[in-house]
């Protein structure tokens, strides 16, 4: 996918660079980022969402992958982007990124983080709780400030997802409950606060979602409740956002529907209903992440120890694992690999890819079918744009992989590789236990 392809040498090559070059030249495990396939997805989403409807906004889930250059490409490609920390709209301000298109999010914001926001007037919050409501509101005023919010509403759906990643549930931490009045209380009460604007409401069904089904019945729940907040409190929702959740194709097996036509049935679905409902059609505004980096994202790994335990598991030991790529253990995520040295070789045992790290559950892919497989071959894991490096640790101390951006034969890096030093660098050894005072 994308632009990878084999070279003359049988080698994989992406953004027109050999991947076995890059091992060479910038150490593995090395995160390669395709930089044409990213813009490509940006745009499928733009031109799905956005192109016919102007008011519309498609934001890039940072917490996926964020770096400053990433930062910088989606801001090119014209879409706003979604944080969840301080950290995360620190990184967004540092990269220049336009303050108003930043739509902040999480469950228990801290107060200085809020300060943070408002200082910096990003361009919507997404309150999650009463707590953090009146906490927005009394800071707004101290500061002299009436942020654009949204209300988080958790909507009651459940999209057929992994256990920990869905989100819509009635039984969630995140959003107030639509079912039992919840959200609408909460409506009422921050259309009656003089220090924050609601705009609009947002809801999230979760994540890996393959087709536009789930997000038809969030539709279905949301646009009736747009109906009864209009009727109760006379107050017609302007924004509705769906929140994120399109999925990708990790292994042959999953297949997702092109997002050009899940937008299409989103937009078509949303009208129907405005429509049927006889309330105004809200800009929608939805928040992929997954969808946006995934698949622009190839990790490469130096194959190590081999072991073979006959009759029973043939064990290839690469130089990351869990500290860079957390999803098999924590979710039994499903990868593919290629042996970018050996690109065209015949598929012919079947092998598990283990990690380096301390604990038996440090798998990256359990039973995949590779050509022969070699001390000293660079295995590329692909799909691991989203949610690896964001989620990466220095567990067992390694240090954090380098991530090159690719495009047209040229490679630059992005997030430099972690040394020792840096792995040090916030270690402090009291005075009392240093040798001198012993
Ligand atoms: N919006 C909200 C409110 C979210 O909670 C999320 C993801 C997104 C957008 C973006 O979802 P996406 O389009 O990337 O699926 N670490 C897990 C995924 C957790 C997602 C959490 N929220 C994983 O590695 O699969």
């Amino acid at each position: 996918h994308g632009t990878m392809k084999i070279n003359s040498k049988g080698h994989l090559e992406i953004g027109g660079c050999d991947t076995v070059t890059l091992a060479k030249k910038f150490g593995t495990p090395l995160y390669v980022i395709d930089e044409e396939l990213l813009r490509q997805n940006c745009r499928a989403f733009y031109n799905g969402f956005k192109k016919d409807y102007p008011g519309n906004e498609v934001i890039y889930a940072s917490k996926a992958f964020m770096t400053m250059a990433i930062c910088k490409i989606i801001e090119e490609e014209n879409l706003g982007l979604d944080v969840v920390s301080g950290g995360e709209l620190y990184t967004a301000l540092k990269a220049g990124f336009p303050a108003e298109k930043i739509y902040f999010h999480g469950n228990n914001k801290s107060k200085e983080e809020l300060i943070m926001a408002l200082e910096n007037n990003i361009g919507r919050i997404i309150v999650d709780n009463w707590y953090e409501l009146n906490m927005l509101n009394d800071l707004a005023k101290k500061m002299n400030k009436v942020p654009n919010i949204y209300i988080r509403v958790s909507p009651g759906v459940e999209a057929h997802t992994h256990q920990y990643v869905k989100t819509g549930q009635m039984d969630s931490k995140f959003g107030f409950p639509l079912f039992n009045g919840d959200a609408m209380r909460a409506i009422e009460y921050a259309l009656t606060l003089e220090n924050v604007n609601l705009v609009g409401l947002h809801s999230h069904i979760g994540s890996q979602i393959f087709d536009a089904e789930s997000y038809k019945a969030e539709i279905e729940i949301m646009m009736n409740f747009l109906k009864l907040v209009k009727e109760f409190l006379g107050w017609e929702v302007g924004e509705l956002d769906l929140g994120g959740g399109f999925g990708i194709a990790y292994v042959e097996e999953d297949d997702p529907q092109p997002i050009e036509q899940i937008a299409q049935e989103i937009m078509q679905a949303v009208k129907e209903y405005s429509v049927a409902l006889n309330i105004k059609m809200p800009n929608i505004i939805v928040e992929p992440g997954r969808s946006i980096i995934g698949n622009a994202g190839t990790t490469l790994y130096t194959v190590g120890a081999i072991k073979d335990i006959p009759g029973v598991r043939k064990y290839v030991a690469v130089d990351g694992g869990m500290s860079d790529n957390i999803r098999t253990a924590l979710y039994g995520a499903k990868y593919d690999a290629i042996v970018a040295n050996k690109a065209k070789n015949i598929k012919s045992e079947k092998v598990s890819i283990a990690g380096k790290l301390c604990e038996s559950g440090d798998m990256l892919i359990w039973d995949i079918t590779l050509p022969k497989i070699e001390e000293g071959d660079i295995l590329a894991v692909t799909c691991t744009g989203a949610y690896n490096y964001s989620m990466a640790s220095n567990y067992n101390r390694l240090p954090r992989p380098a991530a090159v951006l690719v495009s047209n034969g040229q490679a630059d890096i992005i997030v430099a590789r972690e040394t020792y030093e840096d792995l040090i660098r916030n270690d402090i050894i009291p005075e009392r236990l240093t040798n001198e005072k012993r």
